[in-house]
This record gives structure tokens, sequence and C-alpha cells, in this order.
């Protein structure tokens, strides 16, 4: 086996299911993936499989965001998760978590491998990890993902490794892993453009604490993307009209500054919105690469891009493994905690462009909970870029569900980003510019700006009705504000 070049290492080559056995009850994993990219795959098929024959076992699931269905899923369904952070986009284990029968602890990413280090979350038991190849050293060569990798390792009791031979060992070289060191012995990451390289090509780790090693060939899972749709088209118009006027402003220089855009629908959309735009040499300093950014580096109009992770559709994965040697020195993958550092997005001064599920009209945005109380993803690392970017920018279509909700509230349902750290609001209907603006002016021009039309009246005469009160800084009608998401639970829809 080529792809484990220290030898010795070659006896601990086993079956995923003598594998799985090393995990007992109770254990807490650290795994790798971000997104569905890079995450063991036979391993915990196996340890789902003890499950659903009759064992009794449940365990913690830390990874460094979402992954495939044969982690998250095959686990969720066979009820062996008890505890799950920091991330997730599984429809089973989000029926799970909305369920209770798992607690889920929604995290800002670049938090996770820090908390980890600092034994805030408890201990790593195993981690399992996707690798390309391990060197002669035993320090492992990571897939499509790095993520919170790194720490798992370093933290894990023992390691299991998942040698994916369908992952190409080309990846090699295209990872940059560097550790920050816990306080007070911390220094500043010594980043200073998108494209640099500061780190190792492997995740280091002594071959003595790699208990298994496993053989698999289980492609990522990923997701298709949907086709772009007319509010996503206008979304992204909207975006590039706002960033051109930023650039003849003198606010931006003409190849932008390094763009950070979230996962999804609309931030693919936005992303192939830049392909037919007129800027040029940009860079990007994000987590997630998908099509779209593919799309951006084929054409030359991006030149170098930096994430954790690389999650193309399946036709993507298949260009990416095509034409991986052009893609080699224009991609670098690297840890969570790096990616998504706040001292990073503040000195390279990251444009954040991320999705909402509703915002309200002082500027609150709700990232995570669907009416409040069920949970849709997670937070992701959209707070840890929205506080520190140079430019936050939070993008919605205007109504969900066929026009039946506002995504434009008087008062966000849940609290994910505050007042303090939204700058601007897109959706299909304009854009609201909030930068220096009382939380009035902000009401104003958000419902103006950006309410669907169905829902501006209602708006505008909840915003009246409020400033007749007493307090006029943010004034609210508290008892009506939220009896907007209860009138949709009750009649199926906010309007009247
Ligand atoms: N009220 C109720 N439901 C709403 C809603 C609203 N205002 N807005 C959206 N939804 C529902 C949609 O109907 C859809 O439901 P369905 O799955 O039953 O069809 C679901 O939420 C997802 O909406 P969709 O329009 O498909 O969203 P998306 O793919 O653009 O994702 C987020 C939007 C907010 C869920 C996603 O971006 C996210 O998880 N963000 C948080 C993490 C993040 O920002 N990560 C990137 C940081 S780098």
């Amino acid at each position: 086996m080529e792809r484990i070049r220290n030898k010795e290492l070659l006896a601990k080559i086993m079956s995923a299911g003598q594998a799985a056995l090393l995990i007992k009850d109770g254990m807490n994993i650290g795994a790798s993936g971000f997104t569905p990219s890079g995450y063991p795959k036979a391993v915990p098929l196996a340890l789902a499989n003890r499950v659903l024959a009759g064992e009794k076992l449940k365990v913690g699931l830390f990874t460094g965001a979402s992954v495939g269905d044969e982690l998250d899923g095959a686990l969720a369904r066979a009820g062996a998760i008890s505890r799950r952070l920091p991330y997730q986009t599984n429809e089973s284990m989000r029926k799970a978590i909305n369920f209770g029968s798992t607690s889920f602890v929604d995290m800002h990413l670049s938090h996770t491998p820090q908390y980890t280090r600092y034994g805030f979350l408890g201990p790593i038991d195993v981690a399992i990890v996707e690798a390309v190849a391990i060197t002669e050293e035993g320090h492992i060569v990571p897939s499509t993902s790095v993520g919170a990798t790194p720490a798992y390792v370093e933290m894990a009791k023992m390691v299991i490794v998942e040698i994916n031979t369908s992952q190409p060992l080309e990846l090699e070289g295209m990872h940059d892993i560097y550790t920050s060191q816990s306080p007070p012995a911390r220094s500043p990451i010594p980043l200073t453009a998108a494209g640099d390289r500061i780190g190792t090509p492997y995740i280091s780790c002594s071959p003595d604490k790699i208990v298994a090693i496993v053989v698999c060939d289980i492609v990522d899972n990923v997701r298709p993307l949907a086709p772009i749709d007319d509010c996503s088209r206008m979304i992204s118009l909207h975006m590039m009209e706002f960033l051109k006027r930023e650039v003849k402003e003198g606010r931006l220089p003409s190849n932008l500054l390094p763009l950070q855009s979230g996962v999804g629908n609309v931030a693919n959309a936005v992303l192939a919105g830049l392909l037919d735009s007129d800027f040029e040499n940009m860079t990007c300093y994000t987590e997630v690469i998908q099509d779209s950014m593919l799309d951006l580096l084929d054409s030359g109009k991006v030149t170098i891009a930096s994430g954790c992770s690389v999650t193309p559709s399946a036709e993507g994965l298949v260009r990416f493994k095509e034409k991986i040697g052009f893609y080699r020195d224009k991609i670098t993958l690297r840890p969570q905690d790096v990616t998504n550092h706040p001292e990073i997005a503040s000195r390279l001064g990251v444009i954040s462009m991320n999705t909402a599920i509703e915002v309200d009209i002082y500027g609150n945005v709700n990232s995570t909970h669907i009416m409040g109380q069920q949970m849709m993803n997670g937070i992701g690392g959209s707070g840890d870029f929205a506080r520190n970017a140079y430019l936050t920018i939070f993008a919605t279509p205007s109504i969900a569900k066929n026009g039946a909700i506002s995504s434009i509230v008087p008062m966000v349902s849940h609290h994910d980003h505050t007042e303090h750290d939204v700058m601007v609001v897109i959706t299909e209907r304009g854009v609201a510019d909030l930068r220096g603006l009382s939380p009035k002016e902000r009401a104003q021009l958000i419902i103006s700006n950006c309410a669907h039309p169905d829902y501006r009246e209602m708006l505008l005469d909840y915003y009246e009705r409020a400033q007749l009160g007493m307090h006029k800084h943010t004034p609210h009608l508290l008892g009506e504000a939220l009896s907007w998401h209860q009138r949709f639970i009750e009649t199926g829809t906010m309007k009247k």
C-alpha cells in the first residue's frame, strides 16, 4: 500500500468492522470532515451496523462542520449519537436534534478547535480521520477537508485513519496546517495574504497514536446544487451593484478584498454573479470551495482561493479531480481556526457574504432557527466572519414558503447576529445599507428596500404603531412582534 509510507504502520491495517470495535459506549469521537467532504465513511457505517444489530451504544460526535450521510445520517438513524457539535445539515441528524434525542451544541466554527484544546468540550477518546496518505513519520495527509481535524488528532487518545483511495493523491501539498498555541503562549498568526502558506502539508501525529488503518474507496457524498432561480439571480445582481458602488466611492479596491461566501443556493448564485461581473484578480478567503468558486478559478477572475474544504457538486467533484494539477497552487486548505479566525478576517479585510433565514426591521439576523424553535443547520462560520469582516452582508429571499412567510419581520424569532454586526441586508427587492444608521433609520430602509410588497404595509403599520409608545430608540410592540410567527404556526400564513 504505497499511500502508507511508514512501513511499521502496515501492521495496523484492519477491516472497518474491526476498527469500529475500538469505539465503546460513551466515547467522544472527533471526526474529520467539513461539509460532505473529507469525512470518514467505512468505520461510521460499521459502527452504525453494530447498533442496528442490537448493541447499546451512544457516542458524542464532534466534527469540523456538517458531514455526509455515512457519518451523520447512518449514526443518527441508528440512534447512536448522544451529543453533536458544532454544525450539521443532515436530515436524519436534524430530526434527532429537533426530537430531542441528540443534544446539539451550535458553535462558532472557529471556536471548535480551540475549545477542544482548552478542554472545554470534554475528552476526545478517538479521532477518526479520512486521509490520502500517511507519511514515513506517521503524519496524516488529509483529503478534501481540514476542518477541526488537527485539534482532534492532537487531543485524541487514539487515532483511526481511513485511507480513501477515491481521493486523489495529488491533494498532498494543497493543505497548510498551522496550529496556534493556547494562551498565554499564543502569538499572532503570520498570515497576511489569502494565499500565504504558514504551516505543514500534513497533520502531525505520532505513529504510536494510530491504532487502526482502514482502506476504503467510498466517494464523498456531495450534494447537488439547485439551478440558479430568478430570486437568487436578483440578489446576486444587487450584490454586484452594491460592490461596484463601493469601488466607485473608494471604499473598496477595484479587485475587491478577499471574499468569504456562505453555503447553499443563494451563496452559489452570488459567486456566479462575480463570474459575469467586471471584477478581476479577486482572491477568496472563505470556508467552503464550491462549484462557482471553481468556475471563478477556471476563468482566472479569482487567482487564489483559501478554504477549509472543497465541496463541489458530483459534477464539480469530477472536474476538480480531473483538473487538480491546475488547482493545486491556487487552492489552499487550512484548519477552520485559521480560515475563520477573527484576527485574519480583520487583517485581510474580508468581505463576508452569508445567508439569513430572517432579518428584523432593526437589522438583527436569525441564521439558524425556523420559527425560533426548529434547528436548521447551525451558525457555522457566519458569526466568525460577521463580527470581524471589513464588510458584513446578509442576503435572503424576502419571502419563504411560497410567500406564506416574510423573511423580514418585526423581531427575529432567534438571534444569531445582532444589529451591531450586520452592515448590509440584501433581498431580491433591493439593498439596505445600514452602516452608520440608528435603529429607526435602519427600520425605514429595510422595510422600503428589502421587504416583499405583500408584507411592506404590515411592517410599516407595526413600526408606526410601535413608535406611539414611550420608548423611542428601538420601538417595539413586544407581544405583537412574536405573534407574527405564531400567526403562521396557527394559520399557515403570516398575512392577516
Ligand atoms: N421562515 C421559515 N422558514 C424559512 C425561512 C423563513 N424566513 N427562510 C427559509 N426557510 C426555510 C426554507 O423554506 C427551507 O425549508 P425546507 O428545507 O423545508 O424547504 C429552509 O429554510 C432552507 O432555506 P433555503 O432557502 O433552501 O436556504 P439556503 O440553502 O439558502 O440556506 C440557511 C439558508 C440560512 C439555512 C443557510 O445559509 C445556513 O445554514 N446558514 C447558517 C450557516 C452559515 O451561514 N454558514 C456559512 C458561513 S461561512
